[in-house]
C-alpha cells in the first residue's frame, strides 16, 4: 500500500485539523483487499484527495475509473499520483455517468453527506455496473444514518452493514436492481421568481429555493445595472438565471467547483431559456478571471467544507472577489448573520447592508 502520510490536500484548503485521507479510506481498501476485490478494473466514487484511487492501484487494481464531484479534488488526486509515482494513465477521471461504472465489479465509495447525492450515485452504480458488482460504501460513523441503508436498498437487493473500525463503518451492497428508475436530475418550479430549478443529487439545496439565495434575490432591483455579472459558487444556477431573466441585456458567468452544480446550472439555464446569456464554467473560485475586471459578483458562500464547518472557503472566495472586482464594481453577498463576515468584506471594500432578517444579512461591497 502507498504511504498515506505522503498525500496532500493541495490545492484544497490545508489546515491542521483537516487530513488528506481518513480511516474510512483505509477501511474500504483493507476490506476490499482481504476479499480479493482489488483486481481488474475498479471504480472509485467520492474519492477526496486520491487515497481511494491510489490506494486501490497500489493494492492490485489494474486501472481505476474515478468520479470526484469537485475539480479541486480531481487536482489533488493528480498531484498525489505524481507524489506516489503513479502515471495518469493508471486512472480515468470521469463525470458521474454510466461510463464511470460500466461493467465494474468492485465500486469503492466515500459516502456523500447528502442522501440525494447518495441516491444518484447508487442509482448510477445499480443501472450501469456489472450484475455481480459489489458496492462498498464507507463513512465516519458520526455522519452516517439508517436512512443511508434505506437509500441503498432502493437500488440493491442486500445491504450489509459491517462492524465499525476506528469510528468508520462500511455498508456492502450487492444485487443491483438494474431496472431501477433513475430520477436524476430533478426539476422544481418556484413561482416566487418564476424559475424552474434543475438539480443533480449532489447540488447544494437540490432543486429547492435556498432561503439565502431568495433573500438576496428579493433585492435584485437594488443590484447595479451592469453588462456582465459573475455568479460565484452557482449551485443549481438560481442567481444567474433569475438575474438573466430580470435583466435582458446582462451576460452572466456561473462558476462552481462541483460538477453536479455546473451540470445542473447549465440545465437550469436551458430550462428557463437563458442558455445564450448564462455561461457555466467548472472552476476553483475565480481562477481565470482577470484581476480588476468584474463589475458585479454575486456570492452565497459555502460554509461547509466536507463534513467540517469551516469558514476558510468563504473567506477565500471573498478575497478572490476582491481581486476580480473592477474599480467601482460590487460584490453582492448573502450570509448567515451569525457568521460575522462583515470584517472580511470591509477588507475588500466599503460595505453597506442592504437587508437583514433573523437569519440572513445581504451586503453590497464596492471595490
Ligand atoms: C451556499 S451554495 C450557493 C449555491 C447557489 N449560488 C445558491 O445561492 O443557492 C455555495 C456553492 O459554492 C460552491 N463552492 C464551494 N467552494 C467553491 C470554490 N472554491 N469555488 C467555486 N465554488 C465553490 C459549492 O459547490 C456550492 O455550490
Amino acid at each position: 500500500m502507498i504511504d498515506f502520510g505522503r498525500l496532500r490536500r493541495a490545492p484544497d484548503i490545508e489546515a491542521s485539523n483537516l487530513a488528506a485521507y481518513d480511516a474510512t479510506d483505509t477501511y474500504l481498501l483493507d476490506f476490499a483487499a482481504e476479499r480479493g476485490l482489488l483486481s481488474g478494473a475498479i471504480t472509485a466514487l467520492g474519492d477526496r484527495h486520491g487515497a481511494l484511487t491510489l490506494g486501490a492501484l497500489s493494492g492490485g487494481a489494474e486501472h481505476v475509473r474515478s468520479h470526484q464531484d469537485s475539480i479541486v479534488h480531481e487536482r489533488a488526486l493528480q498531484g498525489n499520483a505524481v507524489t506516489v509515482g503513479f502515471s495518469s494513465d493508471a486512472f480515468d477521471q470521469l463525470p458521474l455517468s454510466p461510463e464511470v461504472v460500466r461493467d465494474a465489479r468492485t465500486v469503492l465509495m466515500q459516502l456523500p453527506r447528502g442522501l440525494d447525492a447518495l441516491d444518484e450515485l447508487a442509482a448510477t452504480v445499480a443501472v450501469g455496473a456489472h450484475p455481480d458488482t459489489v458496492l462498498i460504501a464507507g463513512g465516519r460513523v458520526k455522519h452516517m444514518t439508517h436512512a443511508m441503508n434505506d437509500v441503498l436498498l432502493r437500488y440493491f437487493d442486500t445491504v450489509e452493514p459491517q462492524h465499525a473500525r476506528r469510528k468508520s463503518r462500511l455498508l456492502v451492497a450487492m444485487g443491483p436492481k438494474r431496472d431501477a428508475a433513475v430520477q436524476w436530475p430533478k426539476r422544481q418550479h418556484h413561482a416566487r421568481f418564476d424559475v424552474t430549478l434543475v438539480a443533480h443529487g449532489a447540488v447544494f439545496g437540490g432543486a429547492a429555493l435556498d432561503p439565502g439565495a431568495a433573500t438576496l434575490l428579493d433585492h435584485i432591483d437594488e443590484f447595479p445595472d451592469t453588462p456582465t455579472a459573475i455568479d460565484l459558487g452557482c449551485g443549481n444556477g438560481i442567481l444567474s438565471v433569475v438575474l438573466a431573466k430580470r435583466r435582458p441585456d446582462v451576460h452572466v458567468l456561473a462558476t462552481d467547483v462541483s460538477s453536479a452544480a455546473t451540470t445542473s446550472a447549465r440545465l437550469t439555464a436551458v430550462e428557463n431559456g437563458m442558455q445564450d446569456r448564462v455561461d457555466v464554467r467548472r472552476a476553483d473560485g475565480l481562477e481565470g478571471i482577470p484581476v480588476g475586471s468584474a463589475p458585479l459578483i454575486m456570492l452565497n458562500p459555502p460554509f461547509h467544507l466536507g463534513a467540517a464547518v469551516h469558514k476558510g472557503m468563504a473567506e477565500r472566495l471573498i478575497e478572490d472577489a476582491g481581486r476580480a472586482l473592477a474599480p467601482g464594481g460590487e460584490l453582492l453577498c448573502v450570509w448567515n448573520s451569525h457568521l460575522r463576515y462583515r470584517p472580511l468584506l470591509e477588507r475588500i471594500g466599503r460595505t453597506r447592508q442592504i437587508a437583514r432578517n433573523s437569519t440572513f444579512t445581504v451586503t453590497a461591497t464596492r471595490a
